[in-house]
Parts: structure tokens; C-alpha cells; sequence
């Protein structure tokens, strides 16, 4: 276990005293106040990275939005942070537009994308002027054109390509092949494009394309540029639309294990900018507008999700920590096979003798954030601390086990908020009911 090698790459987490900080806050601290299971988000690191791909993708475009995704975390601290920083939304449904628009976002720095949207989705889209709907089908084409008509506006339309490109990362947050169900393949491309000449009611601006989630290898990413580049070039040369927009998606990964070499966001907007530019040299062309739309890279090692060892026991020959976060709080690990770091709050200075299974309350196998984990010999009552867990962990968790989501403090330099309440029994049933033939049933013994 490297501990500097984990905390380097994580400047905001620090070692004081042998216990682990998030840059002058103790997490242990925070455990006496608030309680465990408990998620910590570190405002400055979001905007530490959002920082990072500003000055990245300003270096090599003349004009971007940078649409943050907020499936990766949609808690009103978070979005309402990167609104302040300016920041554009990619969301996915109906409520997804109406957060971004009410935590200050300019609906023209939207993107709505996702592959089975429904007519009140569009609706909504088209009425509050969306900056880019993206649509993945061509009946969805048509759709658009008909409520934009409808509704006597123009609607300013992307459409996603599925390129078929491969991309090395866990088979569930792929999308980029012709076997997933996202966007439309390159020949049928050329039929929405036709008939986009002919709708009155639609714009079509952009070309979008998202091939998948935590990529770390910067070829595929290179090749969807290249593609995408392509056809945007094809699709004004050949049908004389005026698009002015590329939309390359998310997907950017993060180092959630120490790895030899990662790709960072400069090499990631240097790599398309050049491919993209060298496809457009000599073309007469105006140089598109980028659209990105990172998740992940903005959020991940942003938070911590603080817990505390229930119990400790051996069960064959296996050492177990049970721990009071579940997969409820956190699902990567149980749906995609994640790996994230673990490490105690205290004593760090010790010896990282011990192999351990970590499990949660949950009463599902699958309850289980590692196998083998070296870490120092653990009592009951210690604290963990599960690192990178900004990105696809709130927004996943849920109250399976009649368990509430956790509650989750931001802190700021010195300051600590509570950004969300741990829920009650009747926070988590306030929208259910009892049917009145269930209330009115006598007791009756079966
Ligand atoms: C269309 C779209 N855009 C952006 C993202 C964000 O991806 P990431 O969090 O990997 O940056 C996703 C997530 O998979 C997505 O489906």
C-alpha cells in the first residue's frame, strides 16, 4: 500500500497527525458531528477540475461549452456550484431540464440527450428554448419537428452517431457499439440528414456522439473525433446543412487505482483539437463550436463516503469488516465491479498488514465494497474511508433495506454544510399511500 502515491494524485486529501484531512478538515471530526455512513464533497476540488478543463479546452478552441452531465451527481450543492462557475448541463429527463434551469443554468448551455425521451421531454425542450436536443432515432427527428411545429418554434437539434467505435472500459458503461441501443449508425445518418432539408421546424446543428464511461485510453477517443469530424464535414459539404457544432460526448476516465499513466483532460482536448482541425484545414469551414459533456472527470475524487467498521469477524478463512455503509449508499462496486480506495480515517502510520472482505448491512451478496483488501488490523468502531466517490454514487443511491440515502456535508476551506439530510422513515414513504380497501380490511386471520 503506497499511501503517497494514492494522496499525491488527491491533493486535496492530506495526512495530519497520522489522520486523514480533506485539505484542513478532519474526517474524523466530521464523523462526531454529523455521523457515518456519511458523504463528504469537497466544493474546491470540483471546481479545481472544472478549472482544469476550462483552461484545457480554452487553449485549443476558439469556443466551447463545457455541459456539465449530472447523472455523475446531481445534488443541488453540486450543480448549483458549477452553475455559479458558468458551467452548461447535459441532463437526461424531464426533471433533469427543470434542475438545470432552476439552479441558474442559461437554457441556451443545455443539452438534452438519451434515447427513448419522451413527447412531454421534447416539449418541454422545445418550449424553453434547450440549447441542443439531441435526437438518437429517426422517428425521434421526426417528433421534434412536430411538436417544434405544433408549437410554432424552431427547435435547435443535435444528432447522436453511433460509431461504432470500441472502447476499453467495463461492458456496462459502453455505448459506443452498434449492439447498444444509442444513436443512429452511420447510413441512417444520411436519411435524417435528407430529411432534416426538408423539416420546417427543426435546426440542425450539431452532431453528437458519447461512446462510454471511464475511458483511459486516449485512441478510441481520438477515433470518435476523427469520425465525428468526418461527417460533420460530409454532412455540410454534401447536403449543405449549417451545422456548427460538435458534440463529443463524456467519457473521460479517472485514476481511480494507481496506474502507471492516466490521461488528463489537456491531452484529451489536445488530441481531438489537432484531429479536428487537421480534418478541417483547407475546407473553408468556420471552426464548430464544442460541445463536452464530463461527469466523472469533474466529480469523481471530489468526495469521500465516511464509514464506520460495525463489526469485525472471520468466516472460513476470510477476515470480514462490516461496515455501515451499504450498496444502497454506494453501488459501483456492486454493479459495475468497481475498485475504489479504501483507507482508515486514524493511525495511518500503521502497517497495512491485514487481508480483509468489506461488506455493508445490505442483504444481498453483492453487498460488498472489496475482496482482499490489505489494510492495518481494523477494530470495531474504526473509521473508513472510500475514496472517489463523487461520481455515480449519490446519484445512484437509493433506499433499497428501508435505508436512507446518507447524509452528505460540502465543506469549503474552513466551512462545513450539511448539503443533504439524512432521510426519516416518513421522508422515505411521504409519497406513498395506504389504499383505502387495505385501511378499511378488518383483522382477519387467514
Ligand atoms: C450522453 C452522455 N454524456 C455524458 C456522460 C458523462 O460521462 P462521464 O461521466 O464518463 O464523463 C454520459 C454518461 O455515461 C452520457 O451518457
Amino acid at each position: 500500500m503506497d499511501l503517497s502515491k494514492i494522496l499525491k494524485i488527491r491533493s486535496h486529501l492530506r495526512i495530519r497527525g497520522n489522520n486523514l484531512f480533506i485539505r484542513n478538515i478532519s474526517l474524523k471530526k466530521l464523523s462526531e458531528e454529523y455521523g457515518t455512513p456519511l458523504y463528504v464533497i469537497d466544493a474546491e476540488r470540483i471546481i479545481d477540475k472544472y478549472k482544469e478543463i476550462y483552461n484545457s479546452l480554452s487553449k485549443h478552441f476558439k469556443e466551447f461549452n463545457i455541459a456539465y452531465s449530472y447523472k455523475a451527481n446531481h445534488s443541488l450543492s453540486v450543480v448549483n456550484l458549477l452553475s455559479k462557475l458558468e458551467a452548461g448541463a447535459t441532463v437526461t429527463s424531464y426533471l433533469g431540464m427543470e434542475l438545470a434551469l432552476s439552479s441558474g443554468v442559461s437554457p441556451s448551455n443545455v443539452v438534452l440527450v438519451g434515447p427513448s425521451k419522451t413527447k412531454e421531454e421534447l416539449r418541454y425542450a422545445i418550449q424553453n428554448n434547450i440549447g441542443l436536443t439531441v435526437v438518437e432515432s429517426y422517428e425521434e427527428l421526426l417528433s421534434v419537428d412536430s411538436i417544434a411545429n405544433e408549437l410554432g418554434l424552431v427547435a435547435n437539434v443535435g444528432i447522436r452517431v453511433n460509431l461504432n467505435i470500441k472502447s476499453n472500459t467495463h461492458k456496462k458503461i459502453a455505448t459506443g457499439l452498434l449492439t447498444h441501443k444509442f444513436g443512429v449508425n452511420v447510413n441512417e445518418l444520411h436519411l435524417l440528414l435528407k430529411k432534416c432539408k426538408k423539416l420546417n421546424n427543426v435546426n440542425l446543428v450539431a452532431l453528437h456522439s458519447h461512446i462510454g464511461s471511464q475511458i483511459l485510453d486516449l485512441n478510441p477517443l481520438k477515433r470518435q473525433a476523427i469520425e465525428l469530424t468526418k461527417l460533420y464535414i460530409k454532412s455540410i459539404e454534401n447536403y449543405n446543412l449549417k451545422l456548427n457544432t460538435l458534440d463529443f460526448g463524456g467519457g473521460v476516465g479517472v485514476p481511480y487505482l494507481i496506474r502507471k499513466s492516466y490521461i488528463t483532460y489537456e491531452d484529451y482536448a489536445k488530441v481531438i483539437s489537432t484531429e479536428m482541425k487537421a480534418l478541417l484545414k483547407n475546407k473553408n469551414l468556420e471552426e464548430p463550436k464544442i460541445i463536452v459533456e464530463p461527469g466523472r472527470y469533474i466529480v469523481a475524487d471530489s468526495s469521500i463516503l465516511l464509514t464506520k467498521v460495525n463489526y469485525v469477524k472471520k468466516l472460513g478463512n476470510k477476515k470480514w469488516l462490516l461496515v455501515d455503509a451499504g450498496m444502497n449508499d454506494f453501488m459501483r462496486v456492486a454493479l459495475y465491479d468497481a475498485y475504489h480506495e479504501i483507507l482508515p480515517v486514524e493511525k495511518l502510520d500503521r502497517k497495512f498488514v491485514e487481508k480483509y472482505n468489506i461488506g455493508g448491512p445490505v442483504c444481498e451478496s453483492s453487498d460488498v465494497f472489496a475482496f482482499n483488501r490489505m489494510l492495518p488490523s481494523m477494530k470495531s468502531g474504526e473509521l473508513l474511508a472510500m475514496l472517489d466517490v463523487g461520481a455515480y454514487g449519490l446519484s445512484m443511491a437509493n433506499n433499497y433495506n428501508i435505508r436512507s440515502i446518507p447524509k452528505t456535508v460540502m465543506v469549503w476551506k474552513d466551512k462545513v454544510e450539511v448539503a443533504r439530510e439524512k432521510e426519516s422513515l416518513e421522508d422515505i414513504v411521504k409519497k406513498e399511500k395506504v389504499p383505502n380497501f387495505i385501511k378499511e380490511l378488518q383483522l382477519v386471520s387467514p
